[in-house]
């Protein structure tokens, strides 16, 4: 049993919410255009739930990451036209801690009950993560990502992918770029496994309006690797080693 308090008003609740929502702009707001920014969420008297403003803002922090990853790989294909090769893996690094903050912020969507979640997902309408403007346009850039990547290191360099990774490996710049592009694409799986945990959680994978489409392409989207010619080679590598080695060591310890 909760003890009830008797003093009231030791703080004013709408005042803060009337800062939180319209706070003083000096020069520092009107540069980052926080007037418009703190105007893209639900006013805080409409929200179906207080959970909703950190729904809201998380899927909003996710689509302005996405739009500066897309942006800055863009950026990465100019710089491999241009053969600056330092630029090109300076900016990978900056794209993957990007990656990592995109999957780490879904942990703040798993503070929130999946009853809560409930009364927000009836404002969603038939949105889906699907039409996710950021998402589907990072979806279209690893294809182009692929060409720079054969067309500047690969067939201009009139190399292999084996060579660089094996015969000829000397770990120089398009190892390292080719590594940047693996670690890219293992973000992007890792964004979804992990994202696909939060579903499980929130609303769980196995509920019956979702079985079928949605976790089956929730699932083959999370297995799929856009630059499988870069993961094919360790198959091969390990194989070749194996064919070399033998398949069994000796053991060290004796034992096993
Ligand atoms: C409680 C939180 C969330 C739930 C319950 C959820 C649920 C789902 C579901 C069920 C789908 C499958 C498509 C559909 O039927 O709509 C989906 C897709 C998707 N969601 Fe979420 N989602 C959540 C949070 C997020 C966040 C924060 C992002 C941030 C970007 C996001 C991005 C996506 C994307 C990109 C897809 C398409 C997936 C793909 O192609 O692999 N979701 N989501």
């Amino acid at each position: 049993m909760k003890k009830q308090i008797k003093s009231i008003n030791i703080f004013d609740k709408s005042k803060y919410h009337k800062m939180i929502e319209s706070p003083e702009m000096l020069d520092y707001g009107v540069y980052l255009q926080c007037d418009k920014l703190l105007g893209c969420q639900k006013p805080i008297s409409q929200l179906a739930t207080a959970d909703e403003m950190q729904f809201q803002i998380v899927h909003q922090v996710e689509e302005l990451w996405m739009k500066l990853i897309c942006f800055t790989l863009v950026d990465i294909l100019d710089y491999m036209y241009q053969q600056e090769h330092h630029r090109v893996i300076t900016l990978f690094s900056r794209v993957h801690l990007l990656q990592r903050m995109m999957t780490n912020q879904l942990d703040v969507l798993e503070t929130m009950s999946p009853k809560e979640y409930q009364k927000i997902r009836l404002q969603l309408g038939n949105g889906s993560g699907q039409e996710s403007p950021g998402f589907r346009t990072l979806l279209k850039l690893p294809s182009d990502m692929w060409a720079c990547f054969k067309t500047i290191y690969l067939d201009e360099g009139k190399i292999s992918v084996e060579q660089i990774y094996d015969s000829e490996y000397v770990h120089d710049h398009r190892y390292a770029v080719a590594e940047a592009m693996i670690e890219f694409d293992e973000q992007l799986q890792l964004f979804r496994w992990r994202h696909l945990l939060l579903i499980h959680r929130s609303i769980g994978l196995g509920a019956k309006s979702l079985k079928g489409r949605p976790v089956e392409l929730l699932q083959s989207g999370a297995a799929k690797r856009f630059f499988p010619e870069l993961w094919d080679i360790r198959n091969t590598m390990t194989d070749n080693w194996g064919g070399e080695y033998g398949k069994f060591r000796p053991s060290i310890s004796g034992k096993s």
